[in-house]
């Protein structure tokens, strides 16, 4: 399997090449939409396409770079008559509705949502996953809406608090480890997009591979905090060099946002943290509004990117 997309998309396709292969062991490769050029994938590859505008010229052209042969292409879209629709054996709508913002908020949650439930069900279909694990998994998803709504809440109340200490610095690292990754990858475009600084999202057992060096007195770091029992230490090194450290976790972190921080949790182990999307999203919009820039139309971007 292969999953195609370009900035949130491919963020969304993250998780859910990670549902693949570690519920149903499938080999799944993640293409960069915009350097797809040089991929080779086996015949019978089934690939996922994701876009929210379906009309991204990068992932049009990866699709015919890519010469599906004898592969099937699934679209996830918001855009169930686009360019990309019209080219996919099978369109998997995400019915997010229309948004308005240049910056993906809920297409980017809803995909995520569309793909797992697709990973669930295909993999069901094919024998890989029992009954009982996927009504375990469903009934996790169906708490997700209060999951959500309990992180706006966490994140409305905790973010003002820390703004001053977040515009204070030209720039912010953002930090996750295994199925938290993606969501710090988000929240660092996220980020970006809005607010004009520098957010660079590491995998944290990468810190000493080269960004620690980036790490000064203040320096703000966001971490997704899903207890992965990993975390603490890399937490420690970069407090040690003097990092203002923001943990999006459980109780007891700065924004209490992930219920049930315990990776007892099985959709954590296989698509992540999903309710930590939010609370980063809330960081982008509100240091845009400290720093004043436009939250909805952010300079240079466009909402769909029809041009390679
Ligand atoms: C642009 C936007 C991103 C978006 C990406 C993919 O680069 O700035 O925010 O994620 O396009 O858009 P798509 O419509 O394909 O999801």
């Amino acid at each position: 399997m292969a999953i195609i997309g370009c900035g949130t998309s491919l963020n969304a396709g993250e998780t859910i090449a990670s549902t693949f292969s570690r519920l149903g062991a499938t080999p799944t490769s993640l293409v960069v939409a915009s350097e797809s050029q040089g991929t080779v994938l086996e015949d019978d590859t089934l690939v996922i396409a994701m876009s929210q505008s379906g009309e991204t010229a990068d992932v049009l052209r990866a699709i015919d770079d890519l010469n599906l042969r004898h592969g099937h292409l699934v679209a996830i879209t918001n855009t169930a008559h686009s360019s990309l629709a019209r080219r996919a054996d099978v369109v998997l709508d995400r019915l997010a509705g229309e948004e308005i913002g240049v910056a993906a908020t809920k297409t980017f949650t809803a995909q995520v949502v569309t793909g797992i439930t697709f990973a669930i069900s295909a993999l069901h279909a094919r024998g890989t996953v029992p009954r009982s694990i996927v009504l375990r998994l469903l009934n996790e998803l169906y708490e997700l809406p209060d999951h959500i709504e309990q992180a706006i809440s966490a994140a409305e109340s905790a973010v003002p608090s820390v703004l001053d200490s977040l515009s204070e610095h030209s720039g912010m690292l953002l930090l996750g480890r295994g199925t938290g990754v993606p969501y710090a990858r988000e929240g660092a475009l996220k980020i970006k997009e809005l607010t004009y600084r520098w957010a660079e999202a590491f995998p944290a057992g990468g810190l000493k591979h080269g960004p620690l060096a980036l790490i000064e007195k203040g320096t703000p770091v966001i971490v997704v905090d899903h207890s992965d029992p990993r975390l603490p230490r890399n937490i420690a090194e970069v407090q040690a060099r003097g990092a203002n450290v923001l943990r999006i976790g459980g109780a007891g972190s700065n924004i209490p946002a992930v219920a049930d921080a315990t990776l007892n949790n099985l959709g954590r182990q296989l698509w992540g943290p999903l309710e930590a999307a939010v609370p980063l999203q809330v960081i982008s919009r509100l240091l845009a509004r400290r720093l004043g820039t436009e939250v909805d139309r952010p300079r240079n971007l466009a909402k769909a990117v029809t041009v390679e």
